[in-house]
């Protein structure tokens, strides 16, 4: 018999996981306490942007290999794997990460667990979760083993990601759950994807690590923006320079106003405040720097702005350009563009936002910002325009045409992403993070 599998928590990583299994030909049933997100999923349709997801989701829905619920009841029954991929955001006014989405989740599973079931962690969570999940299984009278697989999807590119892993790292503790593991990713190793196995820390330091060099990566970067900024250089020239050296690298070496999501930012200072708990703090007391040098670009950005603006935004009209923390996808969690966006209207200023696809999500976490679906309706009658998310379709924006719309002629390119040359021959004032502003 081949193996069944459940995702409990069906958010931006569970749904992609749930669609992206049945698609490997595994039968697959999804379980969220949010009703109307599973609705929304039974129904073939994807609750968020995803490129290429949709797609997934409905053929195998329509194979009748995909199916969600809200009964755990039902996962208990139905699956040999079952994969917890439920939230862990920072902790209301502390550092850490609120594990209560995956006690919750544990606790309702629990008593529906077949003992020769094996439940997987794919949620990034704090070290030692894994094993004190397994004790707390084992209170609770289930039998069933414990593993921790992280996750390293990215938001953007999860289809691609979880169907063609860079690499595989699974925690275990006995080869029996090596052994599944390997029996539910048979098509990913095959493909020649890494399987690494590791103990239970091992494998949930993984993925906190790896969060902590990217961060860092962008954070030095960053760093080096102010620096050109101070001396007059061009961070752009700088990062293409010492990104040749292979051992560096060019990737993740964009400057510019920084990285946010439901990852990064909650995963960094998570890592310190689980450090500080086990001792070994001063290890990562450079994480608080990283932090710092990233939320810094965005006061910045905000700083530039009101300077091009001659001191004040009061009375001025700023079109933000994007609202996703990133392109390519609609999620606004811990979104750069609109903690800009915010700050600016904070300050005096009409604020109009643009973006592709977030519009919906930003308005229901900002709702006081001005919102327009056409990218030209929003620059219409600005006085400057902020382009904080590097969406495609941004570069391809023509400055003349812009220029015959807004009011100002300033432009700030918090992405670097823009072409100077063009917009300064359309007669912008073009501004950017970490170099020489004309
Ligand atoms: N989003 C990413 O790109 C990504 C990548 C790698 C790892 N991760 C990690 O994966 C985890 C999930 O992230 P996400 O972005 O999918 O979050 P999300 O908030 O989009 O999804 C979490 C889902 O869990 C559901 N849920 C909450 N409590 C539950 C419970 N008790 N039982 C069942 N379902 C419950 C929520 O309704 C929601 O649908 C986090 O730990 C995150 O750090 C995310």
């Amino acid at each position: 018999m081949p193996l069944r599998l459940s995702v409990i928590g069906t958010g931006y990583l569970g749904a992609t996981h749930a669609a992206c299994m049945a698609e490997l030909g595994f039968e697959v049933i999804g379980v969220d306490v949010d009703e109307s997100k599973v609705a929304i999923l039974s129904s073939g349709r994807v609750p968020f942007y995803e490129p290429g997801l949709d797609e997934v989701l409905a053929r195998n829905i329509q194979a009748g290999r995909l199916r969600f619920t809200t009964s755990f009841a039902d996962a208990g029954a139905f699956a040999d794997v079952h994969f917890i991929c439920v939230g862990t955001p920072q902790q209301a006014g502390a550092q850490r990460a609120d594990m209560s989405q995956v006690l919750g989740s544990i606790d309702a599973l629990a008593p529906h667990l077949a003992d020769d079931a094996l439940v997987v962690g794919k949620s990034t969570v704090p070290v030692g979760t894994a094993a004190s999940l397994a004790d707390r299984l084992s209170s609770a009278g289930a039998g069933a083993e414990v593993a921790w697989n992280p996750e390293f999807l990215r938001e953007g590119f999860a289809v691609e990601d979880t169907l063609r892993p860079d690499r595989l790292v699974v925690g275990v503790r006995s080869q029996r759950a090596e052994d599944l593991l390997r029996e539910v990713y048979a098509p990913l190793l095959d493909i020649g994807t890494p399987f690494l196995v590791t103990d239970f820390a091992t494998a949930e330091l993984v993925k906190v690590a790896a969060n902590s060099f990217l961060a860092t990566k962008i954070s030095f970067i960053n760093a080096m923006a102010e620096v050109c900024e101070a001396a007059g250089a061009d961070v752009t020239q700088l990062a293409q320079a010492i990104g040749y050296d292979p051992r560096i690298g060019n990737r993740f070496l964009a400057a510019g106003l920084g990285f946010g999501g439901g990852c990064l930012p909650k995963d960094i200072r998570a890592f310190m405040a689980r450090a500080g708990e086990l001792g070994a703090e001063e290890a990562l007391t450079f994480l608080r720097e990283v932090d710092q040098v990233n939320l810094r670009r965005r006061a910045h950005t905000v700083d530039l702005a009101r300077k091009a603006l001659d001191g004040s935004f009061a009375g001025r009209q700023v079109a933000v350009l994007g609202a996703a923390f990133k392109p390519n996808s609609d999620d606004v969690r811990d979104s750069p563009a609109l903690d800009v966006a915010v700050a600016i209207q904070n300050a005096g200023a009409r604020v109009v936002v643009h973006d592709p696809k977030a519009l919906d999500n930003a308005a229901r976490v900002y709702p006081n910002l001005d919102y327009q679906p056409e990218a030209m309706a929003a620059l219409a009658g600005a006085d400057l325009v902020l382009h904080a998310t590097e969406w495609a379709h941004y570069r391809e924006l023509d400055p003349v045409a812009v220029a015959a719309v807004a009011r100002g002629r300033h432009v700030i390119d918090a992405r670097n992403t823009l072409d100077p040359a063009a917009w300064r021959a359309a007669g912008w004032t073009y501004r950017a993070l970490g170099r020489p502003n004309a």
